[in-house]
């Protein structure tokens, strides 16, 4: 256990293709950082706040134009950083969230193909100066993400696409994980749960 009393908190970012096994492991970092006395804020995107939560329900049931979904995912990370990651940070808690901005280059932008200049464009003007200190990237190919989304389950807008779609979203993030070294890093997530939590355990104590 630290004191963390005086460490300001850190802003930790999940990202993956759907399937990739992330949301298993967002309990076991919350229960990490909780271990060694953290104040822990878990939060997803899009969603995050109850407008958030409205705009999350028509991004993954509702057809839309690229460039509207693209927006709306910016609308709900305005809203999301203005309620819950910023006064988050600035009261010196760790803010961990389920997808943020990589999302939106690898989602929107790889797999639906709306040009990059555009994405740097929202995120200029939504986040200027604020970037995750760490964003854990699960990376699988696509075909072993397919078999884990829970086959009895109602599969969302995202979840219904097919391989190449995710193939084109998982490029992406690769090559944003490439540009971006100092804050992401790429976990392989095709191996057992444990090997994982020992990976995770490795990484974070860096940050702790
Ligand atoms: P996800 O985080 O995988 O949640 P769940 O496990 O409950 O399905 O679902 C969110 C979906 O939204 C996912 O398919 C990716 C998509 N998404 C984007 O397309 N762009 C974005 O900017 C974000 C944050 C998410």
């Amino acid at each position: 256990m630290t004191d963390s009393s005086a460490a300001p908190g850190k802003f930790i970012t999940f990202e993956g293709i759907d399937g990739a096994g992330k949301s298993t492991h967002i309990a076991y970092v919350v229960a990490l950082l909780e271990k060694h006395g953290k104040t822990v804020v878990s939060t997803r995107e899009p969603g995050g706040t109850a407008l958030g939560e409205k705009l999350r329900a028509l991004l993954l049931h509702e057809k839309m134009h690229l460039e509207t979904e693209a927006l709306l995912m910016f609308a709900s990370r305005r809203e999301h950083l203005a309620q819950v990651i910023e006064p988050g940070l600035a009261r010196g808690d760790w803010v961990v969230s389920d997808r943020f901005t990589d999302a939106s280059f690898a989602y929107q932008g790889g797999g639906r193909g709306l040009e990059r200049a555009k994405l740097e464009a929202l995120e200029q003007w939504v986040h200027p100066r604020r970037q995750p200190d760490l964003t854990l990237l699960f990376d699988v190919p696509p075909g072993v993400a397919r078999a884990r989304l829970d086959a009895t389950r109602t599969l969302d807008k995202f979840e219904q696409e097919q391989a190449d779609f995710f193939s084109a979203c998982r490029a992406e993030y690769l090559r944003r994980a490439a540009q971006f070294p100092e804050r992401m890093v790429v976990i392989d997530s095709t191996v057992s749960i444990e090997e994982t939590r020992a990976r995770l355990a490795e990484i974070l104590q860096k940050l702790l």
